[in-house]
């Protein structure tokens, strides 16, 4: 089954179809929202939204370890999770999908492991390739051949929030190499490693990072977040198939 795992302006996907909401309880607590479970086009799949129904929790809130957790409860054998991002580099703009390889971790004062120790077990997993190679290749896939453009490749900033960066957290981010930042990517996937879950991000362009626009960043996230959010939605939709195969 492919979980979905959806960002700021995909809490609701009616197109999805009908769904089953099932309400899943894990030793974290509940996920943020009932799953919604069944099958899009023959393809087992369930939804989830990471902040809540009604986007209710901002992001150092949401607890990434019952969301997780609960995804494989249900039977998850993937995750794509989508995420909303401003862009660093001039050559990502407003609007672009974005397929990143690499993560930076920048938050703080999470729940970002399992593997606490509470056991008595010391645990670690690898992470040199945080996302899974078999789900990118399916999304890069499915995008060549819906023609729908997806940049390969990009290293994900996730920053604390909920605020915004300044313009000199941005100049550090891109000194470390960083071409997007948004505030979820961390330590969702971590943790989905950790249940050794495949994991990929499908991250949604909303803006140009702080100091790198000409407008108003919160003025440009309004303007670009739902055609990218669209965007989103109809690569899945075309790669759910793709996904089957390789999930
Ligand atoms: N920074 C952090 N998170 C974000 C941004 C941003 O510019 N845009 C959308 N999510």
């Amino acid at each position: 089954m492919i979980a979905l795992l959806g960002g700021s302006g995909l809490d609701r996907w009616p197109q999805l179809g009908a769904l089953v909401p099932t309400t899943i309880d894990t030793p974290y607590g509940p996920p943020a929202a009932p799953l919604l479970c069944g099958a899009v086009d023959g393809v087992p799949v369930c939804f989830l939204p990471r902040h809540g129904a009604g986007h209710s929790l901002p992001p150092h809130r949401i607890n990434y370890r019952a969301n997780l957790w609960g995804l494989k409860a249900a039977g998850a054998t993937a995750v794509i999770a989508v995420a909303t991002v401003g862009s660093i580099p001039a050559h990502i703009g407003p609007g672009a999908l974005v397929l990143p390889d690499q993560i930076v971790d920048y938050t703080h004062g999470r729940e970002a492991t399992f593997f606490d120790g509470a056991d008595g077990q010391v645990e670690h997993v690898e992470f040199t390739e945080p996302y899974d190679g078999l789900l990118r290749a399916a999304l890069l896939d499915a995008a060549a051949a819906r023609g729908i453009a997806l940049i390969d490749g990009a290293t994900y900033a996730a920053t604390q929030g909920p605020r915004l960066e300044t313009r000199a957290e941005i100049d550090r981010l891109e000194r470390d190499g960083c071409h997007i930042v948004g505030m979820t990517g961390m330590p969702e996937a971590a943790l989905a490693r950790e249940l050794g879950l495949p994991y990929a991000c499908l991250a949604v362009v909303a803006n140009r990072a702080a100091g790198r626009g000409a407008i108003g960043l919160l003025a440009e996230i309004e303007q670009h977040l739902a055609a990218g959010i669209d965007a989103a939605q109809r690569l899945l939709l075309a790669a759910l198939p793709h996904l089957a195969r390789r999930g």
